[in-house]
Parts: structure tokens; sequence; C-alpha cells
């Protein structure tokens, strides 16, 4: 277990991974940390955005292709993607890849593809890739009505397949004015997922949160 990488699940596709990766890659670099992020798989015109925004923030050092081993055109599931494009995903590529992150950042924030029971091949899906790759989760959930549910489903799903999870994020997506489900979610999602919450990231500006949340993942 590497305890300064992490895995950034999300509840969903669309709840801010790649968002939430960013501002935690921003800070462990302020902080002088050699910190990396890498897209393994990404499917969608809009896909391959994420880890050109790694990139941007590793200051170029990498290759796109090392940071997002695989693309797929369509935006879709890996394997229903793959499956329309006729191709058969390298995931060699993502593992040797990976390493060679690994070695060289620390922490390096690997982000996901979905949710977790996305299928990546049949029978294996992006739970599969987190725990062959031994990293701790962090769930982004969004916050608002619904997430109680959709962060429940992910937490049990990882605990059920032995995956650690560092903690969970709430991320405020859309910026609309916080309801009674907003404020409450705060308390109820970790109490009732049994799990940390590592902090709130508001929308807009989350410089602020993403430092409380970097010192609580380094502690
Ligand atoms: N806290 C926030 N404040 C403002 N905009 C946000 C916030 N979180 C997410 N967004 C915006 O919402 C959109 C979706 O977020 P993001 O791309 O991070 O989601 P994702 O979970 O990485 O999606 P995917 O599954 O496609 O990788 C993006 O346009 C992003 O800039
Ligand atoms: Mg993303």
């Amino acid at each position: 277990m590497n305890p300064h990488s992490f895995f950034v699940a999300g509840t969903d596709t669309g709840v801010g991974k790649t968002h939430v990766t960013a501002l935690l890659l921003t800070e462990f670099r302020r902080r002088g940390l050699r910190a990396g992020a890498m897209k393994p798989i990404a499917c969608g015109s809009g896909g391959r955005c994420d880890a050109e925004q790694y990139a941007a923030l590793m200051n170029h050092e990498q290759p796109l292709d090392v940071l997002n081993p695989i693309y797929l055109r369509h935006p879709l599931a890996p394997l229903v993607a793959a499956k329309l494009e006729r191709r058969r995903m390298d995931l060699h590529r993502v593992f040797a890849n990976y390493h060679l992150l690994a070695t060289n950042y620390q922490p390096l924030l690997v982000e996901g593809a979905g949710g977790l029971l996305v299928p990546i091949r049949r029978n294996y899906s992006v739970a599969d890739l987190a725990r062959a790759l031994n990293l701790p989760l962090i769930i982004v959930a969004r916050l608002g009505l619904g997430t109680i549910n959709h962060t429940l489903l992910t937490v049990r799903q990882a605990q059920a397949m032995g995956l650690k999870i560092a903690g969970i994020i709430l991320n405020d997506i859309t910026g609309s004015q916080r309801g009674l489900a907003e404020k409450t979610n705060i308390k109820a999602v970790p109490e009732l997922c049994g799990v940390p919450l590592l902090g709130v990231v508001p929308h807009g500006n989350g410089t602020a949160a993403a430092r409380q949340i970097c010192r609580l993942l380094l502690r």
C-alpha cells in the first residue's frame, strides 16, 4: 500500500473528480511536494481534457500519453466504447505508466472513470482497477439531494471489495443556494457511511478547502 497516493473515485460521472484532483494537485505542489496526477482511461471528446489539465499543472514534465494511456473517442463506459471502436484496451500500459509515475511523483492522484462499477472489461470494473493499484479511495460526491444514497452505494461497494477509503469529499458543483439537503449532507453523509469527511469543496474557488483536505491526507 502506498499511503501517499490515492485513487479518486466518483459516485458518478461529472461529479467533479477532475476539479477536485486539480485542486489537490495544485495544493500539494504549492507545498513543495512533487505531486502528480493521471487519468488512466478517458472516454469521450472532453475525456482527454482531464489529463491535459494535469499535464499543465505538472509543467508538462510528462507526455499526455503517459498521464492518459488509454483514450476512447465515445463518451461511454470503457467496455462499451472499446467494443464500438473494435479495440482491446491494453491495461499493461496503465500499470506500467502508473509505476513509472508513482516512482517519480508523490502523492500521485489517479482519477477513475465514472463511478466504481463502470465496466472496463467484462467482469473488470473501475473498482477492480483501484484494487489492482492497491490505492486508498478518495470518494468525490455531489453536495445535494440524492448524495446519501450515491455515497453509501459507493462506500458499501468499496468495502465489499476490500478497498480502503481515505475519505469523502462533497463537491458543490452547482453553486445554487444551499438548501436543507446541502446543509444536512455535511453531517449525515460521514455519519451514515462511517467514513471521514475530508472536506466540502465550494463552487468556484476551492483553494481554502484544498488546503484543509491536503492537510488531512498528509497526516
Ligand atoms: N466546485 C466546483 N466549482 C465550479 N465548477 C465545478 C466544480 N466542480 C466541478 N465543476 C465543473 O463541473 C464540470 C464537471 O466536473 P469534472 O469534470 O471535474 O467531473 P468528473 O467527475 O471529473 O467527470 P468525468 O467523469 O467526465 O471525468 C466541469 O466543467 C467542472 O469544471
Ligand atoms: Mg474527470
